[in-house]
């Protein structure tokens, strides 16, 4: 057994993280135990976590089971865990209640719990002592055991947690079973170092670390080989890749040797502020395959609130790097995340974020109300604003989101634009794809066309969506 500790979750050093190629085995014992079995795996969070999930699926598939999407069906039942907000661990919980009741009928199920709630020393603790049905617990650093803690479980039926707080290593050569044919995730860095005040990720993540270009890369061209027509880079912090490999090999460089693959588009996700360079912008407008999309979270308008935030730009920093973003890369469309309700966030500090609003007109908005994370600075900051307040301010914001959401789609209207036919809509007879510049388009075309990059008419725009048709070829 092996529980998280919140001091060395919290430690960062020099050390240096080493890459592993040949980590993850299946046991020969267990090669083909899943035959004939199904597995239902649940992921909640991030597009990180949806990417582990696409490497737990392809473990389990090496293994011979299948995947189902009901419980009743399943011999084994993995959830994949996101720990950033209150109501994502609520989820789990709840969930976690129906599959005890399962388990009481079916004595043999086999129950996983993975991701970044376990990682939470108090959340491991509570596991252990009131959640005991559960079969495994592992974390964010140590998917490639699952074979090895489902052979441990099958012999001895005990409780196995294998939670490490580490700094975390580069586990290479993990299988995955993606959830999509024609656009993939790919990892380029895991962890996070910025430490902003309310946030749990550098405590479940462990310290930034950048995965070797060469392996990066490969995966690219792997994937293209396969016929994938889209990558997204990820990581906690995008801009900053390269930085601990401390070889003058950045961001800017990944981005034009990606782009030199001749993937047909590359996205990535996420960036923060502090790190974008002159040169990545270049290189963004300058290759066409690098779409024309930057998710470029905010937090908050007021600088106030970004100093305790521990956010590190002001706000007109950060306007100025949107108006160059703006200026320099032809029609790139914006997005951001808002938090509302930050401890002590006053109604002034509140209209600073609309006004920000107002003046960069935003593609769309992802917005939170403030979450109170244990172990992260924000947490012990005194909060005399309500939460009914909270949720009012969070409601004047979306209001102002969607007006923009409608506005910058409405643009869209009569235009034709290359949309990626990624599967069925959920509009009878449709299919669904996004723009270059990530809108969805609903589109009234045949299922021959999902995996394709075609020429698409809108025809009207809604808020969070558009409806187009096939422009002939
Ligand atoms: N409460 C609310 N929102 C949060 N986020 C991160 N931590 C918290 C928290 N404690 C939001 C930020 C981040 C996004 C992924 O989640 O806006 O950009
Ligand atoms: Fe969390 Fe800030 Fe790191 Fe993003 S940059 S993962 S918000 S600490």
């Amino acid at each position: 057994m092996n529980l998280p500790n919140a001091k060395e979750a919290r430690k960062r050093t020099d050390n240096k993280v080493d890459v592993y190629y040949d980590k993850y085995q299946i046991p020969a014992s267990i090669k083909n135990v899943g035959k004939g079995k199904k597995y239902l795996l649940l992921t909640y969070g991030c597009q990180m976590n949806v990417h582990d999930s696409e490497n737990i699926a392809g473990i389990m598939e090496e293994m011979g089971y299948q995947r189902t999407e009901t419980m009743e069906d399943s011999n084994i039942i993995i959830i994949n865990t996101c720990a950033i907000r209150e109501n994502a661990h609520n989820k789990v919980i709840g969930i976690l209640g129906r599959i005890k009741k399962l388990k009481e009928t079916k004595k043999d199920l086999i129950t996983i719990v993975g991701g970044c709630m376990p990682q939470e020393e108090k959340i491991a603790l509570m596991f252990e002592e009131k959640y005991k049905w559960i079969d495994i617990v592992l974390g964010t650093h140590n998917i490639y055991e699952l074979p090895l803690l489902l052979e441990k479980t099958m012999q001895d039926r005990k409780q196995n947690i294998e939670v490490y707080s580490i700094e975390g290593d580069i586990i290479e050569s993990l299988p995955a079973k993606r959830d999509s044919q024609y656009k993939a995730w790919v990892n380029i860095q895991y962890g996070c170092d910025k430490f902003c005040s309310y946030c749990i990720v550098p405590y479940t993540r462990g310290k930034q670390r950048s995965r070797l270009a060469k392996d990066i890369l490969e995966e690219v061209r792997n994937l293209k080989e396969q016929g994938y027509q889209e990558v997204t880079l990820l990581g906690q912090n995008v801009n900053a890749y390269g930085k601990d490999l401390n070889d003058g090999y950045g961001m800017a460089d990944l981005l034009r040797d990606t782009a030199n693959t001749g993937i047909a588009r590359i996205r990535f996700v996420t960036s923060h502020p502090w790190d974008f360079t002159d040169e990545m912008i270049d290189v963004i407008a300058q290759n066409k395959n690098i779409m024309p999309y930057i998710h470029l979270p905010i937090q908050s308008g007021s600088n106030n609130i970004l100093k305790r935030m521990n956010r590190l730009y002001t706000v007109e920093e950060y306007k100025k790097l949107y108006y160059k973003l703006k200026d320099k890369i032809p029609g790139v469309s914006i997005t951001t995340d808002i938090i509302v309700g930050f401890p002590n966030e006053t109604e002034e500090d509140f209209e600073e974020t609309i006004k920000v609003y107002e003046e960069l007109k935003y593609d769309l908005a992802y917005t939170f109300i403030y979450s109170k994370r244990e172990g992260t600075p924000a947490s012990v900051m005194p909060d005399k604003v309500s939460q009914e307040e909270k949720e009012e301010r969070l409601q004047r914001l979306n209001q102002v989101v969607n007006k923009y959401a409608l506005e910058s789609n409405l643009k869209y209207v009569d235009k034709v634009v290359p949309v990626l036919i990624e599967g069925p809509s959920d509009k009878n007879d449709k299919v669904m794809g996004y723009t270059e510049t990530m809108k969805l388009v609903n589109i009234k075309a045949s299922r021959e066309n999902i995996g394709k990059i075609k020429n698409v008419r809108i025809t009207e725009a809604k808020t969070w969506s558009l409806e187009g048709v096939l422009e002939d070829d």
